[in-house]
């Protein structure tokens, strides 16, 4: 044993070099630099960014860090981040710029960068995503379009502090994911780009997004089914299409949204605010949902409850998706669209909807704002403008 130390001192004094490679000391800050990455915004940094991660992935020390330095631009193809890595806690740090290739150079399907399997993902660094938008708008409406950043199957997330600009399709997709906490996220996009979510969460639970911004030509947040225990708290949202669950039930499906709760946030210039939209025909449910201290400045049609989403048949005597348990509370502020309170519930009802302290004036001096409602039962105290059917 003794003999052992010796002779390893030995090593270490006569050969430093060989003993630094041999027994690798505790790396924990991998650069994609050092990897080849280039970062001059045109070459394809791809495999760079791949290699690195194997490295990172592998490594057992606690966090190791993918490091994307700051000052650079990387171009990226479509790469798949694969776990599960041998430490419980992954770090992602964008300290610089992720750039998509645009569609012409595109050689892909419908994802950007993606992580799989990772548990302990964080993903910070005050770095910018790009997903070059504008070069698939107008000549690809209805073709698949990438989402640029998309979690699927994760544990114990993190996302904070980094911007999201001008995806293709939605900027970040959660889904099959357990406890992923989003924070102080900046999302830009125009109010015409198609279908540009901010964050779409599906089959999820457990998630909390706050301190963020985000304006986009589509939901700010959407949250679709599968999913149970969402808490978003202080967005501002606009322009955009606002906060909305669903659309549940396309097609017959069954599905669930269960205790979402949305506080202190902004909703301006925004088309909608507090959305639920359901299609005739499917089954599940949407409860214990609540809107609580929102503020309104010249949102049009504020505050949904759709069960014919995309369907104009409204004598449709088909079940849905039952709606329950919804408040609305502490909601203020101007509405673009005269009618600012819609709830269209389908033949079989919304039960247990309240309103309560609900002040929503025009945002156009002397018009005035009505609610139209169908269906919905509840309780209602002090609304303006007034529910008639929760009364
Ligand atoms: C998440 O954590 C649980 C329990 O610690 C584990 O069983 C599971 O494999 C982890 N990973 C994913 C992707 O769910
Ligand atoms: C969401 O907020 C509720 C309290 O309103 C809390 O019980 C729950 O744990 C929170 N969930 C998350 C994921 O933060
Ligand atoms: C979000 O903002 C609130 C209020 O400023 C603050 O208390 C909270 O710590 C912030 N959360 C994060 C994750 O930064
Ligand atoms: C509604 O959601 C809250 C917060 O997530 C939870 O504490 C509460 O138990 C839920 N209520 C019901 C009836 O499920
Ligand atoms: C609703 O808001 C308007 C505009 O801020 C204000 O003039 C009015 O007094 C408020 N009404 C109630 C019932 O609070």
């Amino acid at each position: 044993m003794q003999g052992l130390i010796i002779l390893s001192c030995i090593f270490f004094i006569t050969s430093p070099s060989v003993y630094a490679r041999t027994i690798p000391q505790a790396q924990t800050i991998f650069n994609v630099i050092d990897y080849g990455a280039v970062g001059d915004g045109q070459t394809d940094d791809s495999q760079a960014f791949l290699k690195a991660w194997e490295n990172v992935c592998g490594a057992s020390q606690s966090t190791p860090t993918l490091n994307i330095p700051q000052g650079k631009t990387f171009m990226l193809g479509p790469v798949e981040f694969q776990g599960p890595c041998k430490s419980n806690s992954i770090q992602f740090q964008l300290q610089g710029t992720l750039v998509a290739p645009t569609r012409d150079a595109w050689k892909g399907d419908d994802k950007w960068i993606q992580f799989v399997y990772v548990d302990g993902l964080i993903i910070n660094g005050g770095g910018l995503i790009d997903g070059q938008g504008a070069s698939w708008w107008e000549s690809c409406i209805n073709c698949d379009r990438p989402t640029a950043l998309s979690i699927h199957s994760c544990n114990g997330s993190q996302i904070t502090e980094i911007s999201h600009l001008n995806s293709a399709r939605n900027h970040i997709s959660i889904n099959a994911c357990s406890g992923v906490h989003v924070s102080k996220l900046e999302i830009t996009a125009p109010d015409d780009s198609p279908n540009t979510d901010g964050i779409d969460i599906s089959h999820s639970n457990s998630i909390t997004i706050e301190n963020s911004t985000m304006g986009t030509g589509d939901d700010c947040v959407a949250i679709n089914g599968g999913t149970y225990d969402i808490n978003i708290t202080n967005v501002v949202c606009g322009p955009g299409h606002g906060i909305s669950i669903g659309s549940l039930g396309a097609n017959g499906a069954y599905e669930t949204v269960e205790d979402v709760h949305v506080k202190g946030c902004l909703f301006k210039g925004s088309q909608n605010g507090v959305r639920i939209k359901t299609w005739p025909g499917g089954s599940g449910y949407a409860r214990n949902i609540s809107f609580e201290q929102i503020t309104l400045v010249g949102a049009r049609r504020p505050i949904i409850i759709d069960q014919y989403y995309f369907s104009s048949d409204k004598n449709s005597k088909k079940p849905s998706v039952v709606v329950s348990d919804v408040t609305y509370l502490d909601i203020h502020g101007t509405s673009a669209d005269e009618k600012a309170i819609d709830l269209d519930c389908s033949d079989q009802g919304c039960k247990n909807i309240v309103f309560e302290r609900i002040n929503i004036t025009s945002s156009i001096p002397g018009d005035n704002t009505y609610a139209s409602c169908n269906n919905a039962y509840g309780s209602i105290t002090s609304s303006f403008p007034s529910v008639s059917c929760l009364k």
